[in-house]
């Protein structure tokens, strides 16, 4: 099934320089990029974004930590992209990560955990409209997809 997730590199990632090997890995595993930009996340994205979790016990530092440095913002499309980018990412704790993974090869603490991505078709259609206006998402075609597909 042809989707789109919601990918965010956080404020760690992108201070230790990993946008690039990010993107790589989505784009060697033959997802489509059709938005990104690097920006800073107000208070008011950040707990619109976050919302879910406004009762748990680090909902601040949560905020605090995706406020406090620019992140890179990103829309992926593919065949079940939302799920296969949740296995590349690994488990939301590093220490839990499988090697090979973005979190297991990069994380270390759960509270730097370098990469977000939407969990469901509900909150990637949710997070794409947060993070993107309409015009911000690019439709084209690229020929090598007849060699994905
Ligand atoms: S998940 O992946 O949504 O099931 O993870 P969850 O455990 O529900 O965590 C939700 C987001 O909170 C982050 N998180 C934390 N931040 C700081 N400190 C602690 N202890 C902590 N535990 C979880 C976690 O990385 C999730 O953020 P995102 O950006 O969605 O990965």
């Amino acid at each position: 099934m042809m989707e789109k997730t919601f990918l965010m590199v956080k404020p760690d990632g992108v201070q230790r320089e990993l946008i690039g090997e990010i993107v790589s890995r989505f784009e060697k595993k033959g997802f489509h990029l059709v938005g990104a930009k690097l920006m800073s996340v107000s208070k008011e994205l950040a707990e619109q974004h976050y919302g879910e979790h406004k009762e748990r016990p680090f909902f601040g530092e949560l905020v605090d930590f995706i406020t406090s440095s620019p992140v890179f913002a990103m829309v992926w499309q593919g065949e079940n992209v939302i799920a296969t980018a949740r296995q590349m990412m690994g488990s939301t704790n590093p220490k839990d990560a499988a090697p090979g993974t973005i979190r297991g090869d990069f994380g270390v603490t759960v509270g730097k955990n370098i990469i977000h991505g939407s969990d469901s078709p509900e909150s990637a259609e949710r997070e794409i409209g947060l993070f993107f206006k309409e015009e911000e998402l690019v439709e084209y075609t690229k020929l090598i997809n007849n060699w994905i597909y």
